[in-house]
């Protein structure tokens, strides 16, 4: 299978603490892939790596066979790139539909100028982005708040609305940290029900980091483990689940009590 990410021997140190430590991974095309591990373990840091946010990093990740060192965020995000964040980064004063808008808007080719004269070309492209920003909201199911300040909606549909707002960059490389935080058990489902229909529906490889080890399970073909920035297993999930070393990076870590006693997968990924 084609290698659309791939991460070589990375690592990243914060003074005296070495939160990636040679990490080296595969995200091939189309893959929804999990990174798993306990807190402090690196994960976010990968993200923040990737993205382009932390561009201090040692080693190379490679983005469709290309280096990305020397690209900025917003280039990286030009290449289809596009993020959730753990602590959700939303405008609450906004509303639902305006979020979208928002990243819509910052990608529209349309100048200033055209901004200023209202050219033709300028109102076709908000009327476009406008139907595109109605759409993304009826995929997630988010229609009735489209004009709801965010800061208003429980939690579960800020965290679908941050799925849709990544959306709105047609990614072709989806990398969502911990989307599943702070859901209930239904809301989690709902969230695994959505991310099979981006798969299904955009085609859309996925990196999902995520504490809800039930949630990994269902959705990830593969999973890596990383504990203190080193990886420390790769493999399917039903193996990952039985791994001593993981079990016990999972162990050390008190805030992560159950995690190994999760309920198996279900056979395989959903959707
Ligand atoms: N900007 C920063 N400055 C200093 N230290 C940082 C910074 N970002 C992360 N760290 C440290 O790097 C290590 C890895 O943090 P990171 O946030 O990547 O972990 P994580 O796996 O995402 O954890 P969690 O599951 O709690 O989100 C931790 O020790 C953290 O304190
Ligand atoms: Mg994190």
């Amino acid at each position: 299978m084609a290698v659309l990410l791939q991460a070589d021997d990375v690592s990243m140190s914060f003074g005296g603490v070495h939160a990636l430590a040679g990490v080296s991974f595969e995200l091939h095309r189309g893959e929804t892939l999990g990174l798993i591990g306990p807190n402090g373990a690196g994960k976010t840091t990968m993200f923040n790596c990737i993205t382009g946010v932390l561009p201090g990093y040692r080693g190379h990740i490679y983005y469709d066979g290309r280096d990305l060192r020397n690209l900025k965020p917003h280039q990286r995000a030009r290449l289809k790139i596009a993020r959730t964040f753990q602590n959700l980064e939303l405008f609450d004063e906004l509303s639902a539909l305006d979020n979208l808008l928002l990243p819509l808007d910052a990608f529209s080719r349309r100048g200033v100028l055209g901004d200023l004269l209202r050219l033709p070309r300028t109102v076709f492209e908000e009327r476009r982005a406008q139907e595109k920003a109605r759409a993304i909201l009826h995929f997630i199911n988010l229609d009735d708040w489209a004009d709801t300040p965010v800061g208003d909606l429980p939690v579960g549909l800020q965290r679908r609305l941050e799925i849709g707002r990544a959306l709105c960059l047609e990614p072709q490389l989806l990398l969502l940290d911990e989307p599943g935080s702070g859901l209930d058990a239904r809301e989690t489902s709902e969230l695994a029900r959505l991310l099979a229909s981006v798969r299904a529906r955009f085609k859309i490889t996925m990196l999902l980091v995520d504490h809800d080890m039930a949630l990994i399970m269902r959705i990830c073909n593969r999973i890596y483990v990383l504990d203190y920035g080193r990886m420390i297993a790769e493999g399917p999930p039903e193996q990952i689940r039985d791994d001593p070393r993981v079990v016990r990076a999972y162990l050390g870590d008190a805030t992560a009590t159950g995690v190994v006693s999760t309920e198996p997968a279900t056979s395989g990924a959903v959707g």
